[in-house]
């Protein structure tokens, strides 16, 4: 298929030769015999004494009070460890240097335009307890909200950890959202201070993110004060000199940092109290605060760090591309990572900038030996060719991860081949911002892969996958479920306990029901097989149908719209918009770029819609309900199936034909 995207690498066929084979991959014999975990015990002892184990798991961190009881579970409202306190930065970074490893180096920072930082465990506790002194001193006290809206600088995670460090809850949204976006979720979370930058650096250009900041915070009461910290400096300001600060409320942050403020120690927390809030799209147009806490959450994303990355704390790198705005980054570049008192990389920019082996460079540089990416990376590598990856020396790499969206054979095998060459098992993990962590995932040093296959459950959680009745699935499809309590698992969605319930815990009684479409193979291993419900994945990342259709009608000159996840072979998902326009309303291209561009002020460029259909009419059922699979169906050009039950199936055609005049725009 020469207009493919992701044709297939020129060189010799060898990864035609291994999907073709329909082989498993052990794990390399040359990785066992250093692997943390070489046979099954992990799933013994979970298996054995499931409380027991996540006991022992728990004791690995430093606790202040004891627990007295690992997991109460009042279906579906957990509590795990409670009695227990600890604070999670004094586990990140006291405990750290305490141990005796302050001169570790715990981030390398990379930014995009070359600029670079190496930060030890004992500088990075020091800025924080700094600038948990200076949130403190803007009036943050424990229980408080602060949110934070940032590029991929070292501040990000100090901003997190110094929030940890008092007991305020963060609540990071991701620098890629719009204004709008920012303070709908500052407003829902009543946050108290708002921590920034001026702008960040993408593809060579400026992200402007005080800008946003200023047009978000004249709807925001509960903000007090703003934090900036001073990244790209004149460049973010087009109308030249630094960016305006509004006298009283923005604050630089080096200003603050400097001289020093009085630090602040470690909050005794409890196990439950709330950690972060962190949004995330559903099926309406409301994002979901996502509430994790303490204890349970850093108990899996430690336990989970250290086993699936086969982590080696002394000798690894490790490098998550995650951006911390989204729950990967939080979990596996922040959290995780320092518990473990791992050395991570972090990278502010895109891949291809300047050049299209920036990554390749970065692995070698700091000899990354663990790497953990999205799917949508892979592939685009893949349509970039080997040259890149094969220009630089990627011989520290030992193991490879891939998350966020299923990975499709071909993208698995060549991350293996290519990147990895054959001596890194795959890790292809599955989990959501709901979970916290990790919970389907290979073992490295233990479990036989299958290219696309998430596998199994980790040693301690449970999973199944059930039919439309709720009735496990021996083999063959159905749903993704969740069978028993997880430390990490969400405590609810913040202010809205029903919300939850519903969601999450009334579809399958007793079972948390994920979303996700699922099957079981004749071995027992699990294939993720994405979404069920209105939420598609775009390059690994959530967004709602209802969120970009409402983000539509919000448009003067649209009467209706609606939006359906159409295959992509690079993003996964692209975001595909039927609208009817009001009378007299332009329906031309220019038009349609107009309501792209809409959607990017409303929701952020992730949600921008690849094509725009205008349609006069949308098709439904008898109750009134879009048929967005059929829709969906139509953009992707197949076979239309049974259309009985449209209130009017000449709209369907007339769709039709409109999406074959104007086929899918970049
Ligand atoms: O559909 C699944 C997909 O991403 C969803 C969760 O998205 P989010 O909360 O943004 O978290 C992404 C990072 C953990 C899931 O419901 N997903 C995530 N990982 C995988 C996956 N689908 C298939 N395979 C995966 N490894």
């Amino acid at each position: 298929m020469p207009d493919d995207p992701i044709g297939a690498p020129a060189e010799d066929g060898a990864i035609e030769e291994l999907l073709r084979e329909e082989r498993s991959f052990p794990p390399p014999e040359s990785f066992r015999s250093q692997a943390l975990v070489s046979d099954r015990h992990l799933y013994d002892e979970a298996d054995q004494d499931w409380e027991g184990f996540w006991a022992a798991q728990a004791a690995q961190l430093e606790w202040m009070e004891p627990w007295k009881s690992v997991c109460e579970w009042e279906l579906p409202f957990a509590k795990w460890f409670t009695g227990g306190k600890l604070n999670v930065s004094a586990n990140c970074l006291d405990r750290q240097v305490a141990a005796g490893i302050g001169k570790r180096v715990a981030y390398y920072w990379e930014g995009e335009p070359g600029d670079r930082r190496t930060i030890t465990y004992g500088e990075l506790l020091e800025e924080v307890e700094r600038f948990a002194g200076v949130l403190y001193s803007l009036g943050v006290r424990k229980g408080d909200r602060v949110a934070i809206y940032m590029p991929m600088i070292p501040e990000l995670p100090v901003a997190m950890l110094a929030c940890a460090r008092i007991g305020a809850a963060h609540s990071v949204v991701f620098g890629g959202f719009s204004a709008d976006a920012l303070s709908g979720r500052i407003n829902d979370a009543e946050a108290k201070v708002l921590v920034t930058a001026d702008g960040g650096w993408r593809r060579g250009a400026v992200v402007p993110l005080k800008a946003n900041v200023d047009l978000a915070l004249d709807q925001t009461p509960s903000i007090q004060h703003t934090v900036v910290v001073q990244r790209v400096g004149e460049k973010a300001n087009p109308g030249g000199g630094l960016v305006p600060m509004r006298e009283g409320r923005d604050h630089w942050y080096h200003d603050l940092m400097s001289p020093s403020p009085a630090r602040r120690g470690p909050e005794p927390m409890d196990s439950e109290d709330l950690l972060y809030l962190l949004y995330t799209s559903g099926t309406t147009a409301k994002p979901k605060g996502i509430m994790h806490t303490t204890g349970g959450y850093l108990t899996q994303v430690t336990y989970t760090h250290r086993y699936v990355f086969d982590l080696h704390p002394e000798t690894d790198v490790y490098w998550c591309a995650a951006d911390i705005g989204w729950v990967t980054g939080h979990s596996y570049i922040v959290y995780g990572p320092l518990a473990n008192g791992a050395t991570s990389v972090i990278y502010e920019g895109t891949p291809d900038y300047p050049d299209k082996d920036r990554w390749w460079e970065i692995v070698e540089r700091y000899k990354v030996s663990i790497l953990y990416a999205a799917p949508t990376a892979i592939r685009t590598f893949m349509k970039w060719g080997t040259s890149y990856p094969e220009g630089r020396d990627l011989s520290s790499l030992r193991l490879l991860g891939s998350v966020g969206e299923p990975i499709n054979p071909e993208a698995w095998v060549w991350y293996w081949q290519v990147i990895g060459g054959g001596r890194c098992p795959v890790v292809d993990t599955w989990w959501q911002t709901e979970t916290g962590g990790i919970m389907i995932s290979p073992l490295p040093g233990v479990t036989t892969c299958k290219p696309g296959s998430a596998t199994f459950p980790l040693p301690g959680m449970g999973a199944e996958v059930v039919d439309d009745q709720g009735k496990k699935v021996e083999r063959g499809g159905g749903y993704l479920t969740l069978t028993r309590p997880w430390p990490g698992m969400l405590r609810g969605i913040y202010g809205d306990p029903e919300r939850y319930r519903e969601t999450y815990w009334s579809r399958f009684p007793g079972r948390y029901f994920a979303g996700d479409g699922a099957k079981v193979d004749e071995d027992g291993y699990l294939w993720l097989l994405g979404r069920i419900d209105d939420v598609m994945n775009v390059s690994g990342h959530r967004v709602s149908t209802t969120e970009v259709e409402s983000a539509l009608v919000d448009h003067p000159s649209v009467a209706e719209a609606a939006v359906v996840g159409m295959n992509d072979p690079l993003t996964g998902q692209a975001v595909i918009a039927f609208v009817t326009p009001k009378a007299g309303a332009s329906r031309d291209s220019a038009h349609g770029e107009v309501l792209r561009q809409h959607v990017v002020e409303k929701i952020g460029p992730i949600a921008r819609p690849k094509a725009i259909i205008f349609t006069d009419d949308l098709p439904k059922t008898r109750s009134g309900k879009i048929m967005r699979r059929l829709l969906r169906d139509v953009a992707e050009g197949r076979h239309l199936g049974d259309t009985t039950t449209l209130a009017d199936p000449a709209v369907v055609e007339e769709i039709r034909e409109r999406a074959m005049q104007s086929p899918a725009e970049e």
